[in-house]
């Protein structure tokens, strides 16, 4: 299994409906294709972890990051042996408390500098990322 996750940016301004609709939509179509995850939105950034079996999670990730209403700015990729959130088809932390903001900041923060310097993620930051990701799962129902 493989687990994505990328920050993008929005194109265009979405209403609130349009960004429920992208969730209650992901949500649907990821059930159905057996992939599990979260979006965070922060108002003007997208944060996505996105998990599943290779052959179903990339072609889906393409579709993603070729919608035009946001702009990959980076992503990062581990292999995983489970689904990190199984029962998440692709839930929102935001709706659910407001403190989780947290580490979802964090993570935009860190992946916002190695954007704006140019880095590469090298291996190291990205396995941090995917452990806050691990974090998430601990604090959140
Ligand atoms: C920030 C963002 C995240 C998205 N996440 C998902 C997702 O997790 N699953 C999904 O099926 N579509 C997601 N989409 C929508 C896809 O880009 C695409 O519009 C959709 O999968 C098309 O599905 P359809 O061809 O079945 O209508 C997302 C779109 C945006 C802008």
């Amino acid at each position: 299994m493989k687990a994505i996750l990328y920050l993008s940016t929005l194109t265009e301004d979405l209403s609130r409906d349009e960004l429920k609709e992208i969730q209650t939509k992901s949500a649907i179509k990821n059930k159905a294709l057996g992939v599990s995850g979260y979006l965070y939105f922060d108002g003007a950034k997208f944060l996505q972890y996105i998990e599943g079996e290779e052959d179903t999670l990339m072609p889906l990730v393409k579709l993603i990051r070729e919608d035009p209403r946001h702009t990959f700015l980076v992503e990062t990729e581990e292999d995983i042996e489970e689904a990190r959130f199984p029962e998440w088809s692709m839930k929102n932390i935001q709706s659910l408390t407001m403190e989780l903001g947290l580490v979802e900041k964090t993570i935009i923060q860190t992946l916002s500098i190695f954007v704006d310097k140019g880095y590469g993620l090298d291996k190291g930051i990205s396995r941090d990322l995917f452990k806050l990701m691990d974090h998430l799962k601990a604090v959140t129902f």
